[in-house]
């Protein structure tokens, strides 16, 4: 079969591989729409910690399922799925404690083992969940990001009536500002620099879209950096509103650093939790996504072939689009 594949050079490749063998456990999927992330970048660009060289990549997908292990159960052949890429142990203390995502040998699809961005791939049965093929194909490939996004909603602990505050207009501030308002927030403010932003959050739900120097004096009471720059969750430490919260759901290089001041932390009584991919929230997701698919589908911007990874990967580092996905026509 056809496949992309990054070497440890980083140079990415078309390749012909043997077809993942079928397993017991495991379905193997005939993807038909995957999604481009800050991750696969990585991946391409410098590494992610796990990354098993030479890797496909494409973690963010959907597909027909075109033969199902003997062990596997409520899925058949021909039926569509969205799929959860974090492949866990089953038995380490984090998945005893039902927190896969930080499992001790978690193994994600597209990063530690053979992703999408193939003709075929192995997917383990768990990992697979049918889901109604009519909200699209690329609404489907959607599913993963919007799990991340729930996973952080849920970690505020509280969005009902509450003011929240999205850092970043891409795929994850978005996705989070849909579910904030989809659970009832009373009022969501996002803000990114790039103007061109302003009007797709404003589209999808937000009360107020802005760039970061319109914001002075006001507080909130839940905030989300979903920005993944230094300034924005500077900034962010700034505008949380006494015994507010801020999740921190975008990635800072492994060795960042925040001035944070614990006199605040403490006067204030202020949280701050990180939000670490998708925890348990993948069911969820998947039906959370029939209410609001048409907001999500507003997300998807330029669409690739797959054999076109290379110029996918460049589209998305423009920034010009919020997600760019991989067709498999
Ligand atoms: N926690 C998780 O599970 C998870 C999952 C996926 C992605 N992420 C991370 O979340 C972050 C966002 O991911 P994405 O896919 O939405 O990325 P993205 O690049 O599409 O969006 C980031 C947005 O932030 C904006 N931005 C830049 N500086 C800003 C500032 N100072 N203030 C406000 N906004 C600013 C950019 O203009 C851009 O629109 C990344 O760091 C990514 O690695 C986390
Ligand atoms: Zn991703
Ligand atoms: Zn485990």
């Amino acid at each position: 079969m056809r496949a992309v594949r990054i070497g440890s050079n980083h140079m990415i490749d078309v390749v012909e591989l043997d077809a993942p063998t079928l397993t017991p456990d495991e379905l193997i999927v005939r993807p038909v729409a995957c999604g481009i992330c800050g991750t696969d970048l990585h991946i391409c660009q410098h590494g992610f910690p796990g990354t098993n060289y030479p890797v496909t990549p494409g973690h963010e997908f959907a597909g027909h399922v075109l033969a199902v292990g003997r062990n596997v159960n409520g899925i058949k052949e021909g039926d569509f799925v969205a799929v959860n890429p974090n492949v866990s142990c089953g038995h380490c203390e984090w998945c005893r404690e039902n927190k896969p995502h930080l499992c001790n040998a978690l193994t994600p699809i597209g990063v530690g083992r053979a992703g999408a961005a193939a003709e075929q791939v192995a997917v383990p049965g768990g990992n697979a969940f049918v889901v109604r093929e009519s909200i699209g194909h690329g609404v489907a490939a959607l599913i993963e990001p919007l799990a991340c996004a729930l996973h952080a909603v849920e970690s505020a602990q509280g969005i009902k009536d509450r003011r929240v505050l999205v850092m970043g207009a891409g795929t994850m501030g978005l996705l989070t500002t849909i579910i904030a308002k989809h659970f009832g927030a009373a009022d969501v403010t996002v803000v990114d620099p790039n103007p061109a932003k302003h009007a797709i959050a404003l589209e999808v739900g937000a009360n107020r879209a802005a760039s970061p120097d319109e914001l002075r004096d006001e507080r909130y009471e839940v905030i989300f950096e979903a920005a993944g720059a230094m300034p924005a969750l500077r900034q962010a430490l700034g505008l949380i509103r006494k015994t507010g919260v801020l999740v921190q759901v975008g990635v800072h290089g492994v060795d960042a650093k925040v001035d944070i001041n614990p006199f605040t932390v403490y006067e204030h009584e202020l949280r701050i939790i990180g939000s670490n991919s998708l925890a348990n929230q993948f069911a969820g997701a998947v039906d959370l996504m029939s209410d609001i698919s048409q907001q999500a589908a507003k997300l998807i911007g330029d669409t690739f072939s797959v054999w076109d990874f290379a110029a996918a990967v460049k589209s998305m580092e423009s920034g010009h689009a919020v997600k760019t996905q991989l067709s498999f026509a």
